[in-house]
C-alpha cells in the first residue's frame, strides 16, 4: 500500500487546484453550498480520485456542506483515520513503536489506537489535561486505560524533541495547533503523519470571521468570542507568535500565488466555506512536500509518509 501511495502521491499537483479555488474566492463565489460542492468536485476531483485509488472507501457524508451536521460528521472521518493508522503501521520500518497524538483532547482516539495496537506505545499529549481527566471520570465504567497508553501534558508549540515517534496522528487541532503538530512531526522526522485539521479560521492569530446568517456561522462566532479571550492570555493555548499572520502561507510554493493578508481573509470565510478550508489545507500539503513528505489529502484529512523512509 505504501508503494502505491508514494507512486500516486508523486503525480499529484496541489498548486493548480489551490490556484483554481483561490480564483473562486476572489470571484466571491464562496459560501453557496451548491456552488461549493460543484467547485470542489471540479477542482479537487483528481485528488479525490487518487485517494480512492490508494485508500479504502472514504466515509460518505449524508449532510450538506458547511452545516453543523456536516461538521459533526467528523467523528466518522476520525474513525476512518484511526483505521488507516492501524492498517499502515505494520508496514513501517524500524523498531521504535511509538505513536504520538498531540492535541489529544479527551484521549479517546489515542486509547482506541493503543487497544488496537498492543505492541505499540501510544502517548496522548495536550496543553490541557482537564478534558482527558473528565473523560476518564465519565467513562470509569470502561475500566483502566490500556497499559500501552499514557497522557503527557505538553504545549505542541514547545514540544519534547527527545521523543522520536514513528507515527504522529491527530483528530482535529484548531487553527495553528494543526501547524504546530505538522512542525512537530517534521522536526521529529516521524515517518508517518495521519491527521485531520479543523478551525481553519484560527490560523495566523485570527479570531475574526465574516458574518453570515446561518447556524454554523453563529457557532463559530461564539467560539471565536472565546478564542479572542484565550488569545489575550498568551498562555500557549491555540496561538503562538511563531504562527502569526506573516507565518502564512506555510509553503514557499503557495507564497508565489497568495500573500498573508489574502490567506487570512480566506480563513475569515472558512466557517461557511470548504473552498476556503481547502485553500488553507492545500498550502499545508505543499509545505509537507517541501519538508520531505509525500502527502495525499481529502476533506481535511492528510496522509503523509516521509520520502526518506521509503523502503529500498
Ligand atoms: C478543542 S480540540 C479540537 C477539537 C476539534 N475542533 C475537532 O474538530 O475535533 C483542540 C485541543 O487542542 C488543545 N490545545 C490547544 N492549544 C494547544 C497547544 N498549544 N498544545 C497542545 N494542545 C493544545 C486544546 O487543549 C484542545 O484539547
Amino acid at each position: 500500500m505504501l508503494a502505491a501511495f508514494h507512486e500516486t502521491s508523486h503525480q499529484l499537483d496541489f498548486l493548480r487546484p489551490m490556484n483554481s479555488l483561490l480564483a473562486e474566492f476572489e470571484r466571491g463565489s464562496i459560501a453557496d453550498r451548491a456552488h461549493e460542492t460543484a467547485a470542489i468536485e471540479t477542482h479537487l476531483g483528481a485528488l479525490h480520485a487518487a485517494w480512492d485509488r490508494v485508500f479504502p472507501a472514504f466515509p460518505a457524508c449524508p449532510w450538506r456542506r458547511r452545516t453543523l451536521a456536516w461538521e459533526y460528521h467528523r467523528g466518522c472521518r476520525d474513525a476512518y483515520l484511526r483505521r488507516l493508522v492501524v492498517a499502515h503501521v505494520p508496514m513501517l520500518a524500524g523498531d521504535n513503536r511509538l505513536i504520538v497524538n498531540p492535541a489529544t483532547v479527551l484521549g479517546r482516539h489515542a486509547r482506541s489506537l493503543a487497544r488496537a495496537l498492543p505492541a505499540w506505545q501510544v502517548v496522548g499529549t495536550d496543553i490541557d489535561p482537564l478534558a482527558g481527566r473528565l473523560h476518564r471520570l465519565v467513562t470509569i465504567w470502561q475500566g483502566h486505560p490500556p497499559p500501552n497508553y499514557r497522557f503527557e501534558r505538553e504545549n505542541v508549540f514547545e514540544p519534547d524533541r527527545a521523543r522520536r515517534p514513528t507515527v504522529v496522528t491527530f483528530f482535529g487541532a484548531c487553527g495553528s495547533v494543526t501547524d504546530g503538530c505538522l512542525d512537530y512531526a517534521i522536526a521529529a522526522q516521524a515517518p508517518l503523519l495521519v491527521c485531520r485539521s479543523c478551525c481553519h479560521d484560527n490560523i495566523g492569530g485570527n479570531t475574526d470571521i465574516v458574518r453570515r446568517p446561518r447556524p454554523i456561522n453563529w457557532f463559530f462566532a461564539c467560539k471565536n468570542w472565546g478564542f479572542a479571550r484565550i488569545k489575550k492570555k498568551r498562555n500557549g493555548f491555540y496561538f503562538a507568535d511563531r504562527y502569526c499572520r506573516a507565518a502564512y502561507p506555510r509553503s514557499t510554493a503557495a507564497r508565489a500565488i497568495i500573500d498573508s493578508d489574502t490567506i487570512i481573509a480566506v480563513a475569515q470565510n472558512a466557517p461557511d466555506s470548504d473552498i476556503c478550508r481547502h485553500i488553507v489545507d492545500l498550502d499545508r500539503c505543499l509545505y509537507l512536500r517541501e519538508n520531505g513528505y509525500d502527502v495525499m489529502y481529502r476533506e481535511e484529512l492528510f496522509f503523509a509518509h516521509r520520502r526518506a523512509d521509503v523502503a529500498p
